[in-house]
């Protein structure tokens, strides 16, 4: 199987080009490295099936020529981290929507299948518990820039589902704060990442508003786990799976407490305003879980790694090598 990773050099990415390598995949990875890396690749350095090419979604022609030499594509590359799309609302956008339906139109022309990365963030601040997949959303105002990520990833997945209307062999996933080695300070699952860094520099850890916001973190083999099994199963096309761990739903206060736990820290717990951090106007959703009920009868896929397994598998991994960086929302 030859295999088109977009966002290959990203931290999910990354972890899923090492799998499907694993399992015997030749890889071409297609990134712009604005927030991957190649040492995310370190493990592939000298591999023979991986071939990195350094582009961007939005080059018509390298899309072109890649999907029509691979035979299927994984869609991960996305402009992602709350301060990246506060920072460059415009540019987020773009990436996001076009680039996007570049790489749908290319595998629509050459029939290829293709999996696009979608996000929790589709759901916005619905207050309705367990989010399922066919739920209605709830966003705030265009004027609050924060909602442009979860609007252009709703429009990714209308646009996919649009071309399987017209014969495209395509899945969609939703990931729900996804943590684990190599993740980004500055990227969707920067709290796990800031937390640990702020913890073991003996740093406050800093928890925006109350802290009682909720979150499901999802360890990322589990994600990849998901991510394999919904490109893999022949009647999951066309359809939308939340992949996400409800098992270890926390408030943010209670995950800095963990890490400060599990780190040995001496750390203290300082509470910063999201309008401090982000600006006036900032919103968030107060809790976010998923409902995995479809991923698990459809797919079967059920996550493995509880929360305090999957900080302790990442914290022996955790490299910081970014220390000044503190971004991205909780
Ligand atoms: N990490 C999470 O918790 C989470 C949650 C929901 C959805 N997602 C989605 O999962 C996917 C992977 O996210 P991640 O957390 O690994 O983030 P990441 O930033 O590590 O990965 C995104 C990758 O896309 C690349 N990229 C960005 N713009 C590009 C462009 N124009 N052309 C080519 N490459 C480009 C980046 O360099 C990076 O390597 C994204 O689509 C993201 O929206 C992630």
């Amino acid at each position: 199987m030859r295999t088109l990773v977009t966002g290959g050099a990203g931290f999910i990415g990354s972890h899923l080009v090492d799998r499907l390598t694993t399992r015997g995949d030749t890889v071409i990875v297609l990134d712009n490295l604005s927030t991957g890396r190649l040492s995310n690749l370190a493990a592939q350095r000298d591999s023979p099936d991986v071939r990195v090419v350094e582009g961007s979604i939005l080059d018509e022609l390298v899309i072109e020529e890649l999907v029509s030499s691979c035979d299927r594509v994984f869609h991960l590359a996305a402009a992602v981290g709350v301060g990246n799309i506060v920072g460059d609302p415009l540019g987020s956008l773009i990436v996001n929507s076009r680039g996007t339906e570049n790489v749908l139109a290319a595998c629509a022309r050459h029939r290829r299948k293709i999996l696009i990365a979608s996000s929790s963030e589709v759901y916005g601040k619905t207050d309705r518990v367990p989010m399922r997949e066919d739920d209605d959303r709830i966003l705030g105002s265009t004027t609050v820039h924060r909602w442009s990520y979860a609007t252009a990833k709703a429009l990714d997945e209308h646009l996919a589902l649009a071309y399987a209307r017209q014969g495209l062999r395509t899945v969609i996933v939703r990931y729900f704060n996804i943590y684990g080695p190599r993740m980004d300070p500055l990227g969707y699952g920067s709290v796990m990442a800031n937390f640990l860094r702020q913890a073991m520099a003996g740093e406050a850890v800093t928890v925006y508003g109350d802290g009682l916001q909720r979150r499901c973190l999802t360890y990322v083999d589990d994600c990849i786990d998901g991510t394999v099994m919904a490109m893999e199963t022949g009647s999951a096309e066309a359809q939308v799976f939340n992949i996400g761990d409800s098992k270890s739903e926390t408030t943010i206060l209670d995950l800095a407490r963990l890490v400060i736990e599990v780190t040995g820290s001496a750390s203290e717990i300082s509470h910063v305003s999201y309008e401090r951090r982000f600006g006036p106007g900032f919103e968030d959703t107060r809790r976010r879980v998923p409902d995995t009920d479809r991923a698990r009868e459809r797919l079967g896929w059920t996550s493995q790694v509880g929360l305090g397994e999957g900080l302790r598998q990442t914290l022996a991994s955790l490299t910081c090598k970014r220390p000044d960086d503190v971004g991205g929302g909780q």
